[in-house]
């Protein structure tokens, strides 16, 4: 495998082959460490969600399917009722891990749905269906990201300046990803852009993982601070920002990482194109607007220790820490998935999506 495929092709989450277990790249390691992880028992799963060890919505949606299988084949149920029950036990469980990207509850509903239609069935046969679900939730995504690159390459220009957000690479998905597939994409064809990488406060995913994906692929990037974003904008280094997103409500509001709409903000202000790219399992239509989105909090660590050798703020001091925020519908120039570009109104080119 060439250097470029081996990027796009990552294996970061996997079905273990005893069907016991699921394989995750840790992507708390990177870039200093290759290093993989066997997950077993709930408790395994829940904590490599909530600690980012696999991060970004598709993939933690692709980990919740593989999760929620290997701990349904550890049921021993004497009936179906018993089996269910015990199933939705832990389903819960797993979607408690993080509230904001719907991918998490969005896949695990899909499980359950497999348990409840096939009822009359022996559980050794859901336990069958099951991991036909799983695989498929995987399959289907690595479709919907070529996809997602195919409609966001149409919109890019070779040569073309790209700022991107957090990481919404092959890392956060199963394959391409979101926002960086086109750019992968196009460096396949042989374009080249030049992508200015948010670092990305206070976790650090666009350091870390997508300067990491871009430089490895050979595509040409520039990491910056978060606060750096205005003045390469103003510089006339940008023509397109990509990012991500984690929720996309009806009207088109999207939750994505923290300091999204800080960027959208600052797009409009000097006329850059604005686009989220996200496959259609993001879209959840039952919040009618990022009102309704439920935004993680997490712990003042990540600001005042995380990644410092000593504590970069007073021990004491209040801290707030929004791992996302919602980017209003009014700022994206357009929504790309895999069944094409939304353009606003988004209460109507997003409506199909139910
Ligand atoms: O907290 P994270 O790292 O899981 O946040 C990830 C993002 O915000 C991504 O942009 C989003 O999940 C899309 S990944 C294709």
């Amino acid at each position: 495998m060439n250097e470029l495929k081996q990027v796009t092709h990552i294996d970061n989450v996997k079905l273990g082959e005893d069907k016991a277990s699921v394989r995750i790249l840790d992507q708390t390691q990177l870039p200093a460490k290759t290093e993989y992880l066997t997950l077993r028992t709930p408790e395994d799963l829940y904590d490599a969600i909530f600690e980012l060890k696999v991060r970004g919505a598709p993939a933690i949606g692709i980990c919740a399917g593989f999760g929620i299988y290997i701990l349904a084949r550890t049921i021993e149920a004497r009936n179906y009722d018993d089996f269910y029950r015990r199933f939705c036990e832990y389903r819960r469980y797993l979607d408690s891990a993080r509230p904001t990207a719907v991918n998490l509850s969005w896949a695990l509903n899909r499980m359950e749905r497999v348990v409840i239609e096939h009822r009359e069935l022996e559980v050794a046969r859901i336990l069958e269906l099951l991991e036909r679900e799983c695989m498929a939730i995987q399959h289907e995504d690595q479709e919907m990201c070529h996809a997602i690159s195919e409609y966001g390459l149409s919109l890019l220009k070779d040569g073309d300046g790209i700022l991107t957000h957090c990481n919404a690479g092959p890392l956060a998905t199963s394959q391409y990803g979101t926002a960086l597939g086109p750019l992968l994409l196009g460096k396949e064809r042989g374009m080249e852009f030049h992508v200015f990488a948010d670092e990305t406060r206070p976790l650090l995913q666009g350091a870390r993982l997508t300067s990491y994906e871009l430089q490895k692929a050979g595509v040409d990037v520039t990491l910056i601070c978060d606060n750096m974003a205005s003045l390469v904008m103003k510089n006339g280094w940008v023509q397109a920002c990509l990012v991500g997103c984690d929720r996309v409500a009806a009207n088109g509001d999207t939750a994505n990482k923290i300091g999204t709409s800080g960027v959208a903000i600052l797009a409009r202000h000097y006329r850059i194109p604005f686009y989220v790219l996200g496959p259609s399992s993001t879209i959840d239509l039952s919040r009618k607007t990022g009102e309704d989105i439920e935004i993680e909090l997490r712990s003042p660590d990540e600001i005042k220790k995380k990644f410092y050798q000593h504590p970069m703020a007073p021990e004491e001091v209040k801290c707030y820490n929004p791992a996302f925020d919602v980017t209003d519908h009014t700022l994206i120039t357009a929504i790309i998935t895999e069944r094409g570009i939304c353009y606003p109104p988004y209460t109507e080119s997003l409506a199909s999506f139910g």
